[in-house]
């Protein structure tokens, strides 16, 4: 992965130090909002994504009442407007979200059973707390086929060459992603993850299968290896790392990954605030995703 001291290996690297990375920037209301509706709107199944190996689920949730917010989220599909009052406070603001129950979830034999939906809230939790904001909003939550994990829709731009995009140097969210597929070791990051919206933001989905402790990272974005990281994402893995140990992300992610795959993260994190270099494809695993979209 890196030039030395591979995270997970038996010997731990140097602890950076505690330099008090900028403190994590708090939701903005839109999120909060989005987060509440996910984890306790009422899921209707609109259909199966025919494509994905998993049961991935688009639903939609209505908010239940009038929404008296003019925006509560970027990404909320408003209902139509209406010049009526009456019917004005009928409207119903409506969210589209992606629900993998775990029930459905393929098994692999590199992760635990029943354990990608968890994987796919901590790489938001982790997202969150380094202040990428890569990964849409995703919660745990009971569904109309038990437990699983929950995640915004986004109406991303299909006007966007995700080909092209994909092979970017020059694209800050697209180099913030990469830096986040090494913490959170992701195994599997297509072009068809990525996500971009209307105004320029990246994000991505499909984080099933991160987390591991070997390193596994298997990606599109190797066009950074082994330079060396941005200042802004250093500033982002202190933060992480500042959360990692005082804070309460590692609360967060107990409920969600094994004591060790946490462990591994924070030992990803502190490598590669120590190289502050892009990592390496690994040599004893297939680095690029198949197939790549
Ligand atoms: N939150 C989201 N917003 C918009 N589109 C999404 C979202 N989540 C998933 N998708 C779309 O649905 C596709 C399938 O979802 P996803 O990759 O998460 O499922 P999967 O079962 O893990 O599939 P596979 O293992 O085949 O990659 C994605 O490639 C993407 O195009
Ligand atoms: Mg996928």
């Amino acid at each position: 992965m890196f030039d030395s001291a591979s995270p997970g290996g038996s010997t731990p690297p140097e602890p950076p130090p505690r330099t008090g990375g900028r403190a994590v920037p708090p939701s903005p209301p839109w999120e909060q909002a989005t987060l509440d509706l996910l984890t306790r709107g009422t899921l209707e199944v609109e259909g199966r994504l025919v494509d994905a190996s998993n049961a991935t689920l688009y639903c939609t949730i209505k908010t239940g009442r009038p929404d008296p917010r003019p925006e509560i989220s970027p990404k909320i599909n408003r209902a139509k407007e209406t010049k009526n009052p009456k019917n004005a406070r009928r409207q119903q603001a409506t969210i589209a979200c992606v629900y993998k129950p775990i029930a459905g979830e393929r098994p692999l034999w590199d992760f635990p059973a029943g354990t990608l939906a968890g994987r796919e809230v901590a790489a938001y939790a982790v997202s969150r707390a380094a202040g990428w904001d890569v990964v849409p909003p995703t919660v745990m939550r009971d569904g109309p086929f038990g437990p699983g994990m929950c995640q915004l829709w986004i109406d991303y731009d299909t006007g966007v060459d995700l080909i092209a995009l994909a092979r970017r140097t020059d694209h800050a969210g697209l180099r913030d992603m990469a830096v986040f597929d090494a913490v959170v070791n992701n195994a599997d990051r297509k072009i068809g993850h990525l996500l971009p919206v209307p105004g320029g933001h990246l994000y991505g989905c499909d984080h099933g299968v991160c987390f591991a402790e070997d390193y596994k990272l298997r990606t599109v974005l190797w066009q950074w290896r082994g330079k060396g990281l941005p200042r802004r994402s250093v500033e982002a893995l202190r933060r992480l790392n500042a959360e990692l140990t005082g804070g309460s992300l590692g609360a967060e992610l107990s409920g969600l990954l094994a004591a060790s795959e946490i462990d591994a993260t924070r030992i990803r994190v502190e490598t590669l605030l120590k190289h502050r270099v892009h990592p390496y494809p690994p040599e004893d695993w297939p680095a690029v995703p198949w197939p790549p979209i």
